[in-house]
């Protein structure tokens, strides 16, 4: 079992630094608001679930560092400290989700003393961070119904243990089929810019045991044409209510590629990824990063002048047309995707 994430008996936010992984195996632990906005900015923790999660124990640190004692001011400082936790990273939902529904319970409650709003908030971190282990443990028995046998499975980015508080999104289901006996192989997208796949899944998969193969984004199009590709699943940081994906750059075109090649392509996220305020992908925002993480390989070779002009958005979004499926907690959402979206949704207040 890897630990990505840990609430510490001194209070403090453990986090194993994913910035350097596979080389070295470094914990840190948090208690400033600033150090946990700087660990999710830097991708120390990243991926949609682990991001929320990070971010809800960001808010227990965040009401511990407020001196105000009437509640109703300790409050709205609360408030603006939320506000900062939930810009520092604009394309996983998770984040502003985790964030937001503590504000929300929070609302619902009334409390005679700060420290009593302090416990609560720690409460509800751990509630969400457990319930995030559940809704991994759930995606990954679901996902198994799309799994065939001696699959041969392509990924992009990183989506495991590292990525959640539990067994993972797309690498949870694929985890969960290889304990099954179903997964031949694993191709792995090595993931330019920050190589999360490279440095990553490939850590991951080793540790599980599961065979995988390391290949560059520009080969997966010939491994499909050689026949070598069975159904591609990844992860996602957002979904709209129309079921357009947003996921690290490059899963798009993993998702075209599988289109022309009649290869099944599913994408893997609990509800907590899902933003039912937009319609469409279109509204998604899309994290522009620093042109450094293109001009240089794991942030220190440079592989072009110091100056070449870069484009380095984070995510793209992947159309639902492209979508045979979004394995969930609540099941297998099928095309429409529009429609079964509203269904899984639907009871929920
Ligand atoms: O920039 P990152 O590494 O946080 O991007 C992560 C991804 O794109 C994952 O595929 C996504 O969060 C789905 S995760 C379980």
């Amino acid at each position: 079992m890897i630990k990505t994430i840990e609430w510490t008996p001194d209070n403090r936010l453990r986090l194993l630094d994913q910035t350097k992984l596979p080389v070295e195996e470094t914990y840190i632990d948090l208690d400033t608001l600033d150090a946990v906005i700087e660990a999710i900015q830097s991708l120390r923790v990243r991926g949609a679930p682990a991001i929320g999660v990070s971010a809800a124990y960001g808010m227990v640190i965040a009401a511990d560092s407020i001196s105000e004692k009437d509640p109703n001011g300790y409050l709205s400082r609360l408030r603006q400290l939320a506000d900062q936790l939930v810009a520092a990273r604009p394309t996983a939902v998770n984040l502003s989700w985790a964030v937001e529904s503590i504000m929300k319970d929070l609302g619902k409650q009334t409390f005679n003393s700060t420290s009593e709003i302090g416990s609560f908030i720690l409460e509800r971190a751990k509630t969400i961070h457990a319930d995030d282990a559940q809704r991994c443990d759930t995606m990954a028995k679901h996902g198994l119904a799309v799994i065939p046998k001696e699959a041969r499975v392509l990924t992009h980015c990183n989506t495991g243990y590292l990525a959640t508080a539990g067994i993972g999104t797309a690498l949870g289901v694929i985890f969960h089929a290889h304990e099954k006996g179903r997964i031949k192989m694993v191709y792995t997208d090595e993931t330019r810019p920050l190589l999360q796949g490279a440095r990553l899944t490939t850590w991951e998969c080793q540790k599980m045991g599961v065979p995988h193969t390391l290949i560059s984004d520009n080969m997966a199009g010939a491994l499909m044409r050689q026949g070598m590709v069975d159904l591609v699943i990844v992860g996602s940081d957002r979904i709209a209510s129309d079921g357009a994906a947003a996921n690290k750059i490059g899963t798009y075109s993993v998702a075209v590629l599988a289109h022309h090649h009649q290869i099944p392509f599913y994408v893997a996220a609990p509800l907590s990824t899902f933003d039912m305020d937009i319609v469409s992908g279109e509204e998604i925002p899309i994290e522009d990063r620093h042109p450094d993480e293109v001009r240089k390989v794991f942030g220190k070779c440079l592989i072009s002048s110091p100056d070449t002009p870069c484009w380095n958005p984070a995510f793209d979004v992947t159309p639902p047309h492209l979508i045979s499926g979004i394995i969930t907690e609540r099941g297998l959402l099928k095309p429409p995707l529009v429609a079964s979206i509203a269904d899984a949704f639907g009871g929920i207040g």
